[in-house]
């Protein structure tokens, strides 16, 4: 009895489903979403990462600055398949994980071996949807700023990064470790002049970011960060972040005052240390913890 129902069913998944499968061969209007919803954010423009534009068939075909990523035919040739499962590194997408699920990169895979053809219909709502979803929030969100880490900073600051390990213990490879404050914070969300994140880009501490540079951040996108942090460093919904009163900060730029650093005033709770005789205008590490009016209370000021 039992068998007699089973294999039916069998007999269906069989010749009723599989086909269906077999038979499509995906092309680029099957993968085109995984890689909106997972690449462009980075590979678009003019500031795509080693020039690898994935927004469209021929710029995915162009491939990068070093040649091909996708050989036709050939999944096991290609740096594209490489990299999406951790073959070749850093592992894409840069700001995983989560990294592409095993159906997605299965059906790139296929997509590839079928010799990697074009869309045939493209997707024609595609810019509307764009243009929605950043028109979404009058705030800078994470999601704004995202692409400018991804680009410029996440191959460093990552788990496996191109210096291994991330650099300081710091983690830009998503919202929650940008803004991770048990070690120390490098975003005080409200204080630009207090996040060393952004004295880092316009180098007033020292090394500057990115530490590859030149080229540095421009100023649109130094201008843009500047304003995630004022605005309160605002996740992807819209949501600021909490200001993480008591954690330690580890500043670093000129000496403008007694006691200010580059303009930015240091409350003093009168049992700081002062050493190495800092004079103004020397380069100088302050320590200290964030107060609830986001700004800093001085630990210790040290010339460098
Ligand atoms: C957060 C930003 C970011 C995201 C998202 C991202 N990438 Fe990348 N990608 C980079 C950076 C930066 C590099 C350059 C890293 C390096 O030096 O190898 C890169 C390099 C690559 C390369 C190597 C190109 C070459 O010629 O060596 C491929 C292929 C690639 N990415 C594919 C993808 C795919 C596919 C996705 C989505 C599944 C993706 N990337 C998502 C930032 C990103
Ligand atoms: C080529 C690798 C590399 C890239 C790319 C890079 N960094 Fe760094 N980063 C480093 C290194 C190395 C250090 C430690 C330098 C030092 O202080 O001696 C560092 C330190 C930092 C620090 C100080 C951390 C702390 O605990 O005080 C911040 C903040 C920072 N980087 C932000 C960024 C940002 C933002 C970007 C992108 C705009 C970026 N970095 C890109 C290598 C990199």
């Amino acid at each position: 009895m039992k068998t007699a129902l089973l294999l039916p069913a069998t007999l269906f998944v069989f010749f009723g489903f599989m086909p269906h499968f077999q038979n499509t061969t995906p092309t680029f209007a099957d993968i085109e979403p995984i890689l909106e919803d997972r690449c462009t954010m980075c590979h678009s423009g003019s500031r795509a990462p080693k020039q690898l534009r994935l927004t469209s068939f021929v710029e995915l075909m162009k491939g990068s600055e070093d040649g091909p990523v996708v050989v036709g035919g050939k999944p096991g040739q290609s740096e594209l398949m490489d990299r999406i499962k951790g073959i070749s590194e850093p592992r894409m997408p840069l700001n995983g994980p989560p990294w592409l699920r095993d159906e997605e990169i299965a059906l790139i895979e296929q997509w590839i071996d079928a010799g990697a053809p074009d869309a045939g219909k493209a997707a024609a709502a595609k810019t509307s949807q764009t243009e929605i979803s950043t028109m979404k929030s009058e705030f800078v969100t994470f999601e704004d700023v995202e692409p400018i880490l991804g680009i410029r900073c996440m191959k460093c600051h990552n788990t496996k990064g191109l210096m291994g390990p991330a650099p300081e213990g710091y983690l830009l490879n998503n919202y929650e470790n940008a803004l991770d404050s048990r070690d120390r914070a490098r975003i005080v969300p409200g204080n630009p002049d207090a996040s060393e994140l952004i004295r880092r880009i316009r180098g007033q501490a020292l090394p500057r970011m990115p530490f590859d540079g030149p080229p540095y951040l421009d100023s649109a996108e130094t201008e843009l960060l500047e304003k995630w942090i004022v605005q309160g460093a605002r996740d992807k919904v819209g949501k600021a972040a909490r200001i993480p009163v008591g954690a330690r900060v580890k500043l670093h730029g000129m000496l403008s005052g007694r006691w200010t650093l580059d303009g930015l005033d240091l409350m003093r709770g009168g049992r700081e240390r002062i050493d190495k005789n800092p004079q103004i205008g020397d380069y100088v590490e302050v320590r200290g913890r964030v107060t609830n009016d986001r700004t800093v209370l001085v630990e210790r000021i040290r010339r460098r």
